[in-house]
């Protein structure tokens, strides 16, 4: 087997500025609707939203409690298996909160249609997505994601949380492996 390349893609300069852009827009979406010192729920997708997470949240100026799901719907490869399974669950009763999911990337859009879906039957106040990545030309359902930090072209990209077979994540910058 050839050895994979890695080609940077995206920096850590550029994360930064992703981020804040993405929590000057949630905090100001936010700020309309939500109570004084009423909390937001963010519910964090495992592991690959890990750091993702912990940055933005850091960045979104209106108080927040934490809580995560794991999901998966890829295996080892770099193909998803066009199911998702969830083997984790919330720990938080979200039933008439403020809920924003959060996940790394959206590629066919089946995690977060799965996750909304299922997020919904628990009765939240209301419901928004947020991902950093986005690959539209992937799109294999429909769904509508709230906030999204940048779209990039259909290649498989790892670090900054995102791995392949569960490497790469602890990379603080985004690269494409090749
Ligand atoms: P979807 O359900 O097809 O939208 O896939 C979303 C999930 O697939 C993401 O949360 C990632 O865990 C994974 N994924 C999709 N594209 C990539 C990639 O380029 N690198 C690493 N993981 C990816
Ligand atoms: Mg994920």
């Amino acid at each position: 087997m050839q050895e994979k390349r890695l080609v940077p893609m995206i920096d850590q300069t550029e994360i930064r500025e992703i981020n804040r852009q993405l929590a000057l827009k949630i905090t100001d979406d936010y700020s309309l609707i939500l109570a004084k010192e009423e909390p937001i729920i963010v519910l964090v997708t495992l592991k690959g939203a890990l750091f993702f997470a912990a940055d933005l949240m850091r960045e979104i100026g209106i108080p927040s409690q934490v809580d995560f799901v794991r999901v998966s719907s890829y295996g080892a490869g770099t193909q998803s298996s066009g199911k998702v399974a969830m083997s984790k669950e919330i720990e938080t009763d979200i039933h008439g909160k403020h809920v924003l999911v959060l996940d790394e990337i959206v590629d066919s859009g089946r995690t977060l249609k799965f996750l909304s879906e299922r997020f919904l039957k628990q009765g939240p106040r209301s419901l928004k997505l947020a991902a950093l990545l986005s690959k539209p030309s992937r799109r294999e359902v429909e769904i509508n994601v709230d906030y999204i930090g940048r779209e990039i072209p259909d290649r498989f990209v790892v670090g900054y949380g995102l791995d392949h077979a569960n490497n790469y994540r602890e990379m603080p910058f985004i690269g494409i492996l090749d």
